[in-house]
């Protein structure tokens, strides 16, 4: 409850009235962007009694619903509506029920803070009192791939999630941990080569985690090939990224596709994982085809490397 979360990207609300809604710590919360295009966040609680207001995952409020009117989150309980920017807009039978006590200035959505950034996800804190800005919380872990993340305007690609049960410390702990690797890559013909073991990682305060980068050798793996290509403006062709942030999310960068792992506990032994892939928004479809089969092939549900990070 107390850090920033990445809970979508900016690409997942395309359009004005798109939306996404999500947890943060069992909070329902939704992300809607609006007519000015800005990307907001809220509560998905109707203030009136406590009902949830939309159930969907995810999709539009442009063209109204059975249940809801055009351009307006609509609560289904008793069909108060509000504006995307969370303003309530219309009380039911307001002048029957309430006569002057209530108006509609007086209720809306409960806002949160939000900010998007690093490649354009979207930041959600459920503290309002939030000593620092996602910049700062992030402590300079972004250095080593934020011009890259911000040269151009990403897409999602890819998106899976996995439920595995396991204390969420020792998830945040393994993607930090470098010494299984050598015991599990160095006998196997990889293009993981020295440099791969000389990395090393930098720590910051808040517990995020930076490892080094090195040029992977994909002419080594048996039916890969160089991603010098598409690999994502200002990296080194064939470099691999990596953040690690306290306590739930991983941002990964390798050559051709980003990678980003959000983590949900659920339990003391039971945690869910959201796996997105990134590209270029303006990849051709060739180009996105190509993307996408080095993304899966390495970090698909049946990829190289998946089940050995779970
Ligand atoms: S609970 Fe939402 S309108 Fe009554
Ligand atoms: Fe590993």
């Amino acid at each position: 409850k107390n850090v920033w979360v990445p809970v979508c990207h900016e690409s997942e609300l395309d359009k004005p009235y798109d939306f996404r809604t999500v947890t943060i710590s069992r909070e329902p919360v939704i992300v809607v962007r609006g007519t000015d295009n800005q990307v907001r966040a809220f509560l998905n609680v109707c203030p009136h009694r406590g009902n949830m207001i939309e159930n969907r995952p995810s999709g539009s409020f442009e063209n109204g619903t059975p249940s809801g009117a055009p351009k307006h989150m609509t609560c289904m309980f008793h069909a108060w509506q509000f504006d995307v920017k969370g303003n309530c807009v219309h009380i039911s039978r307001s002048k029957e029920g309430y006569q002057d006590r209530l108006d509609c200035k007086d209720v809306g959505l409960r806002r949160l803070r939000c900010e998007v950034k690093y490649g354009g996800f979207v930041w959600v804190t459920l503290n309002d009192k939030i000593e620092h800005s996602v910049e700062e919380w992030a402590q300079g872990s972004f250095d080593c791939m934020q011009k890259a993340l911000d040269a151009e305007p990403l897409e999602v690609f890819h998106y899976h999630k996995a439920i595995i049960p396991c204390n969420y410390k020792l998830w945040h702990d393994t993607n930090s941990e470098f010494y299984h690797d050598y015991l599990h890559y160095h006998n196997r013909i990889t293009g993981f080569n020295d440099s791969y073991f000389a990395r090393q990682n930098k720590v910051f305060d808040n517990g995020h985690v930076n490892v080094g980068s090195f040029e992977v050798q994909y002419d080594n793996y048996e039916g890969f090939e160089s991603r010098e290509e598409l690999s994502f403006p200002h990296l080194p062709a064939n470099h691999w990224e990596m953040i690690d942030l306290f306590p739930g999310m991983n941002f990964n960068l390798r050559g051709s596709a980003l990678r980003v792992d959000l983590m949900t506990p659920l339990g003391p032994d039971k945690v869910m994982i959201e796996y997105r892939g990134l590209g270029l928004k303006s990849d051709t479809p060739e180009e996105r085809l190509t993307r996408q089969r080095h993304h899966n092939s390495i970090w698909g549900p049946f990829g190289r490397n998946l089940h050995e990070d779970l």
